[in-house]
């Protein structure tokens, strides 16, 4: 369907995002009409396609499903579609190359805020902390004890960092810096250009194989996107590889980790810990999770901080603006 031609150009905002954004994108597009779902919850595939109808630009979230058949319905006059995250995989990047439909995300400015609950997590599980705030609330705190709520020191440990992107970067220079951890790092990419390599020696990481970081690690943190090719990365087999005392931190992609058997694993004791940001089927978890004591369960907070979040309003809109006046997006990803 194209506009009729004396309506005004229109952008769908399928979520709340911060105010900055909206107001960038009124700026940018003088006359457009930004209409915005203002909804607790994200829209269901068929109310998303009649909310986006007659749209120029989209602007999602990872909650929506971009596939091709939706592609298809809005495009044209769809030409842009804007995410409000640096992963990806719930957009048919494929679809919307054949449609003409160019695609835009937010890497760089949320490196920080989830390098930071990768680190809170792995803090969290190392030092029992969630565990002992259930303890104090729950009124059982009876005094300090010799025994009780004894952890594992982070300090001089061995991290495992799988993906040597932006964040896992951070997350290792952090753990290396403050921490004295040794830093191993697993990547599938044979793309590591010069500048990264030499920014991973500098923290005297060792690249090396998956099996090997999953024997050696006492934390794993994972901080690859999630593709065919990485579902279910960690199974019960890599799970097995790890060590009776290690934790593992996944702030990247729920499906990397196949959930259930991560809920066999710390029922078994064959990990001692998981710190997770993210799940397989967001916002459901998977059985029996939530009643473990040895899991720290986040909501998908890694880049809730209200920087971050202001930033990925601004790139989304710049995109929008960009694509939209002829130019590229600054993120263009096809
Ligand atoms: C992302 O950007 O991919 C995060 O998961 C959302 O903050």
């Amino acid at each position: 369907m194209l506009p009729a031609v004396d309506e005004p150009m229109r952008v769908f905002v399928t979520r709340e995002i911060p105010e900055v954004s909206l107001r960038r994108l009124a700026e940018g597009l003088p006359g457009a009409r930004i209409d915005v779902h203002r909804g607790a919850l994200p829209l269901g595939p068929r109310q998303l396609l009649a909310a986006a109808r007659g749209a120029s630009a989209l602007v999602c979230t990872l909650s929506d499903r971009i596939d091709a058949a939706l592609l298809e319905a809005l495009a044209p006059p769809l030409r842009v579609v804007a995410t409000f995250a640096v992963g990806h995989e719930n957009i048919d990047l494929d679809a919307a190359r054949r449609l003409g439909v160019r695609v835009a995300n937010t890497p760089g400015v949320l490196t920080d805020a989830t390098a930071e609950i990768a680190v809170a997590l792995l803090l969290a599980c190392a030092r029992r902390v969630a565990e002992g705030d259930r303890t104090v609330r729950a009124g059982r705190f009876a005094g300090w004890s010799p025994l009780a709520h004894r952890g594992h020191a982070i300090y001089g440990s061995t991290v495992g960092i799988v993906g040597a992107g932006r964040i896992g970067f951070r997350v290792a220079a952090t753990l290396h810096r403050g921490f004295d951890c040794r830093i191993l790092v697993h990547s599938r990419s044979e793309q590591q250009g010069l500048d990264r390599q030499r920014a991973w020696r500098e923290l005297g990481a060792q690249f090396v194989s998956l099996d090997r970081l999953l024997a050696s690690a006492d934390f794993v943190s994972l901080h690859c996107p999630l593709s065919p090719d990485t579902r279910h990365l960690i199974d019960a087999k890599a799970l097995a590889r790890m060590q009776p005392h290690a934790a593992l931190v996944n702030t990247a992609r729920g499906a990397l980790v196949d959930e259930a058997a991560l809920v066999e694993a710390l029922r078994a004791g064959t990990i001692a810990c998981a710190g997770l940001d993210v799940y397989e089927d967001e916002p459901r978890l998977a059985p029996g999770l939530a009643q473990l004591e040895n899991a720290v369960l986040l909501p998908h907070i890694g880049s809730a901080t209200h920087a971050a979040r202001d930033a990925m309003g601004r790139l989304c809109a710049d995109a929008v603006i960009a694509e939209l006046s002829g130019r590229a997006a600054p993120n263009r990803l096809v």
